[in-house]
């Protein structure tokens, strides 16, 4: 499997590690506040990072070259400022809006770079 790909599986692997363990806690606790933050843990940080892993072990043509492992960073840069963010803004602490817009748009700029990849004439 490329490197990009066993980076994006150790990332997404924890993302889907704490994701799970903020489910638990909103279940046991039964304060829900954080169902957004825990939800976009698991889908932009476990599902979508294991999404790009899986994309990239099937076109490992692709994988090669630094524009993989540039995505890579800034795609989980995006994931590791939105998420702690969003996770305090859910729980009352709205001076994390701006926060939250950054980290989103970093994000964007993750996946703007996947279509680059997805879309590039390289084989
Ligand atoms: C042991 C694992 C998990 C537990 C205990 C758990 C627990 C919870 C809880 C308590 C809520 C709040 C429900 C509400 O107030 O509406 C929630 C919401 C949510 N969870 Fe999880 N979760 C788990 C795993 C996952 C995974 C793996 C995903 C995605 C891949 C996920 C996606 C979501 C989504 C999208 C919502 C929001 C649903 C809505 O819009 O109401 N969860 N989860
Ligand atoms: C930077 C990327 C993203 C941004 C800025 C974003 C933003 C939002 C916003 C503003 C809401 C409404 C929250 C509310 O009403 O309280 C929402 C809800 C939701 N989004 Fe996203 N989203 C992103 C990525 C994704 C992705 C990639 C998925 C799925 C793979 C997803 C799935 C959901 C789901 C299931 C909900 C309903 C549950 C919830 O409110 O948390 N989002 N999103």
């Amino acid at each position: 499997m490329p490197r990009v790909s066993q980076l994006f599986f150790k990332t997404a692997t924890v993302f889907f590690l704490i994701g799970i363990i903020l489910g638990l806690q909103m279940g046991m606790s039964g304060d829900h506040a954080a169902f957004p933050a825990h939800a976009h843990l698991n889908l932009l940080g476990w599902v979508t990072s294991a999404i790009f892993g899986i994309y990239y072990a099937l076109n490992p043509a692709r994988a090669e070259g630094r524009l993989p492992m540039i995505q890579f960073a800034i795609f989980t840069i995006g994931v590791i400022i939105m998420i702690p963010a969003l996770y305090f803004l859910n729980l009352g602490n709205t001076a994390m809006v701006p926060l939250v817009g950054i980290g989103s748009f970093i994000v964007l700029a993750g996946v703007a770079l996947f279509a680059a990849v997805v879309f590039s004439n390289e084989a």
